[in-house]
């Protein structure tokens, strides 16, 4: 026998040194829902260990997730019934619950990243991303909207947004949008390869936008589809995306992976809700070890390749972490 590979296993102290992935804070990025109203933290059932916050209380959370080493979050609003048109209207007001979250968060703590969802569903009575016109979801309309949707968020103050949608062409429009207003240091973090999973479920209670009608296979991706995303990233690279991201990231690392073997730009994976309830639910029948489970499940995805993972993991994994 010439080799005797249980020796790089044979304490934790040779496993570390030999260790070829880590996970650190710095690459997590913390999704976080906001809803309107004071001193509101409300509960998600199907999420559960995650809330929606009122702008009041989000302070005091943002300080415990900067401490723990966290850089960056993501914002999401839950839009109140009577705010959810047709027009999405809402979603182009700059003084809207998400431009404050965001110039809030800013304001509070200028060091931390601030990304932002780009995408209409939590703005339409139809739950689509789109603008819907006789039961369809339109391209070009829809990018226009994005386009002003991002110009004001970037005035808001967001460090990057987070176009989620899955238009063709909103990149490059949204690039133009920004550069015509001058709005030169806003990043653009593209869901580049979104599939149609059925793990946004928990998502979509959270911010009570599930599809009113259909579903949103006609511009998510189709699970089946590998070449798909390739092409789909190396659009949104050239359309000027600064990030780009596949999601979901634990039913997709094959994905991951091809990604990261084509481009060189920094590549995200999002961990999303369903894949955050599954390990949750199986945690509290005591089916698997949570801890244990949150930390496999991140370093796999950072295996595969992704450098940044947005995660409703990510304060759990860094107290693990240290
Ligand atoms: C909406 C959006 C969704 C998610 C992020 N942005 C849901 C969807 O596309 O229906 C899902 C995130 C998650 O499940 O954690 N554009």
């Amino acid at each position: 026998m010439f080799h005797r590979p249980r020796i790089l296993r044979n304490s934790n102290s040779i496993r570390e040194m030999v260790s070829e992935t880590r996970l650190q804070p710095s690459n997590f990025i913390l999704p976080l829902f906001v809803e309107e109203g004071t001193q509101i933290k409300t509960a998600i059932p199907s999420m559960p260990g995650t809330y929606r916050w009122s702008l009041d209380l989000l302070e005091k959370e943002l300080e415990s997730i900067l401490n723990l080493g966290i850089r960056s979050v993501l914002l999401f609003a839950k839009v109140p019934d009577n705010l959810k048109e047709d027009t999405c209207r809402e979603a182009l007001n700059p003084d809207g619950l998400l431009p404050r979250a965001i110039r809030f968060a800013k304001e509070k703590f200028p060091e931390l990243v601030v990304m932002s969802d780009i995408a209409l569903d939590p703005y339409s009575p139809y739950g689509h991303d789109g603008l819907v016109k006789n039961g369809r979801i339109i391209n070009d309309e829809t990018v226009i909207a994005l386009a002003q949707m991002s110009l004001v968020h970037a005035q808001a103050g967001a460090d990057f947004v987070a176009p989620s949608d899955m238009m063709d062409g909103r990149i490059i429009a949204i690039r133009n949008e920004l550069e015509k207003n001058q709005l030169t240091e806003t990043g653009i973090l593209s869901y580049s390869a979104k599939y149609a999973s059925c793990l946004y479920g928990p998502f979509r209670d959270a911010l009570d936008s599930a599809p009113g009608f259909g579903d949103k296979k006609t511009y998510q991706m189709n699970p089946a589809n590998r070449r798909e995303a390739i092409k789909e990233v190396q659009a949104d690279i050239q359309e000027g995306a600064d990030i780009i991201m596949v999601k979901p990231a634990g039913y997709y690392l094959d994905i991951i992976r091809e990604v990261k073997n084509s481009v060189s730009i920094p590549l995200a994976a999002y961990q999303v809700s369903g894949e955050y309830a599954m390990i949750k639910a199986s945690a509290a029948r005591g089916w698997l070890n949570e801890n244990e489970a949150i930390l496999e499940s991140l370093l796999a995805i950072k295996r595969a390749g992704a450098d940044l993972i947005a995660t409703y993991f990510a304060k759990e994994a860094c107290n693990l972490l240290e």
